[in-house]
């Protein structure tokens, strides 16, 4: 008998229909049963938000959440954001202040800054304490924090 359980799940703006082993994470079904690559793995101990997502848009950390807790909920990850040829707003200010150098950890922050918008956080200060869930290796911090103070003032 499979032990898998069924799952609706909105993701990005998509109903998608998964049975998944219940010991199986959000992540997971993102990169390997969807192809949303965007979302990344940069660690095993639940740190570095390379892997974070919107549920029900709240910040979270998909490595460390179980597929079967996002049943009937809506989930956004990095692919809804914008494209290449249609950039948003959070994207813009990325691209204009340098704030990636890899790229590896860019997915994360930009969920968190579209969290940091939401919570109405307008000073560096503000910005930085609520990054401390991200880590960038390549330390190009200050160009990130930039990124998303200029991405606050936007409309
Ligand atoms: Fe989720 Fe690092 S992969 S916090
Ligand atoms: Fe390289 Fe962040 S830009 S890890």
């Amino acid at each position: 008998m499979s032990n898998k359980i069924a799952l609706k799940i909105n993701i990005n703006n998509e109903e998608i229909k998964l049975n998944v082993e219940p010991r199986t994470l959000l992540v997971d079904i993102l990169r390997n049963n969807l192809n949303l690559t965007g979302t990344h793995i940069g660690c095993d101990t639940s740190q570095c938000g390379s892997c974070m997502v919107l549920l029900e848009n709240e910040c979270v950390k998909s490595c460390s959440l179980l597929a079967v807790q996002c049943d009937n909920k809506s989930i956004k990850t990095i692919e809804s954001i914008g494209n290449e040829n249609n950039l948003s707003n959070v994207q813009k200010a990325f691209k204009n202040n340098h704030g990636l150098q890899c790229g590896f950890c860019t997915p994360g922050f930009i969920m968190s800054a579209i969290e940091c918008k939401k919570n109405n956080l307008s000073s560096e200060d503000e910005v930085r304490d609520f990054l401390e869930g991200n880590f960038c290796r390549c330390t190009g911090y200050q160009n990130i924090v930039k990124s998303i103070t200029s991405f606050l003032k936007m409309p």
